[in-house]
């Protein structure tokens, strides 16, 4: 879902007010109607935690469907939602006060493509969750390794996007030609799918599992607020609508919008909604920045740099556990937040290789399959010995 923009691209501050206002009230339909996805997507996410999460980041929470999910699905928990919207924050606090979570729910107002200074002062975390929200952000890879930074190792991550809008209408709505409703999707919804598996890998996060929500909701399961939802769904669809879609199909959608007509999906009884999810779930590796590779009697660690992994000298002076810009003459390693890079010595084999009567417990074995550790974005998201 995107602020919707004028022709140029710009945006003027009371529209953008009305448009963050618009946004609000329709995540808070969504949550509502799909009520039944977030309980099992939430369900979901509790058999896979251990421990129960105690501290949750809900990053670009909007007006807090997700939070509000969470905190209804660990009853101990505190909640940081994180926006850059103060208004949506604001639907946040005013929803926590009126269901009597507002000590387990804090705002923090900030843009996640800046620092993280305040949202880190609530974790670390046992649970981040962003929905809907990860491709707004300017450049992914970077906010994955902050999350991954942000989380307890053993802790989960679930990235959730919206596949598509859902659908509401009947094939024939009895005004224009069938088949509106998948003109009106094709015609607006150009976007390529998101993936995130790779982005999580790359981060250090070792992947859960990847969810396709297939929800098909009639107008009894979705509840009373299905017409309003779609009306608001619709409406945002229109406005993005004007440059793309037939004359005849825009003049039926308004007929569809106006809520004084019969036909109007205001008053209509024959809606339904059908829709899919995709959620990643990952998870922290639980060895992270905690493993020493400590070996032979002349071991040393590294002078700087990637915390807790020490290289070996050999009993000929030779230094073992590292090459190239990992272990360089002046002990110097560099694993900064801008870079991601993966480094195997490529003289020492893996431990499980070890023969008898060998220089250390690397030993003989296939070079280049030795201890590999990768750094991403100032951590040290794996080693492997
Ligand atoms: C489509 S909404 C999703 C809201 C919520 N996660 C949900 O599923 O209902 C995206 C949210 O991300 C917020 N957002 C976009 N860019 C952001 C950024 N750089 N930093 C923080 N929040 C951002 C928007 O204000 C909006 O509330």
């Amino acid at each position: 879902m995107n602020t919707h923009q004028d022709a140029h691209g710009h945006i003027g501050h009371e529209q953008a007010a009305d448009s963050a206002v618009a946004l609000a009230k329709l995540l808070v339909l969504d949550g509502e109607v799909l009520a039944s996805y977030f309980s099992e997507l939430t369900g979901r996410l509790a058999e896979l935690a251990d421990p129960v999460p105690a501290r949750i980041l809900d990053l670009g929470s909007g007006p807090g469907t997700g939070s509000f999910a969470l905190a209804r699905r660990f009853p101990a928990a505190h909640v940081t939602a994180v926006d850059i919207s103060g208004q949506m924050l604001h639907r946040v606090s005013e929803q926590a006060a009126a269901h009597g979570v507002a000590d387990r729910i804090s705002t923090v107002e900030a843009n996640i493509d800046e620092s993280w200074a305040e949202i880190g002062e609530g974790g670390p975390y046992d649970l981040i969750w962003a929905a809907a929200f990860m491709h707004h952000v300017a450049d992914p890879a970077r906010t994955f390794a902050r999350a991954f930074d942000q989380l307890h190792p053993g802790g989960l991550i679930a990235v959730t996007e919206m596949d598509f809008f859902p659908l509401y209408l009947p094939e024939d709505t009895g005004v224009g030609r069938p088949g509106l409703e998948t003109r009106l999707h094709a015609a607006t919804n150009t976007r390529p799918p998101h993936e995130w598996t790779g982005h999580l890998r790359d981060a250090g996060f070792t992947p859960q599992e990847r969810r396709p929500f297939d929800i098909r909701l009639d107008a009894t399961q979705a509840g009373p607020s299905l017409s309003a939802y779609a009306q608001g769904s619709l409406a945002k669809l229109r406005s993005h609508a004007t440059e793309v879609l037939d004359a005849d199909d825009l003049a039926a959608l308004d007929v569809l919008l106006d809520e004084e007509h019969p036909h109007s999906v205001a008053r209509r009884h024959d809606l339904s909604v059908r829709t899919t999810r995709t959620t990643w779930i990952a998870r922290r590796p639980l060895t992270h920045r905690t493993v020493r590779l400590v070996t032979g009697r002349d071991a040393r660690r590294p002078t700087r740099g990637v915390r807790g992994f020490a290289g070996t000298r050999r009993s000929d002076g030779r230094r073992v556990g590292g090459a190239g810009p990992m272990y360089p003459p002046t002990g110097a390693l560099s694993c900064s937040r801008a870079t991601c890079w993966r480094q195997t010595d490529p003289e020492r084999p893996a431990r499980s290789r070890t023969a008898p009567g060998t220089d250390g417990p690397g030993g003989a074995g296939r070079p280049g399959q030795g201890p590999t550790v990768i750094c991403c974005a100032g951590s040290v998201v794996s080693v492997t010995l």
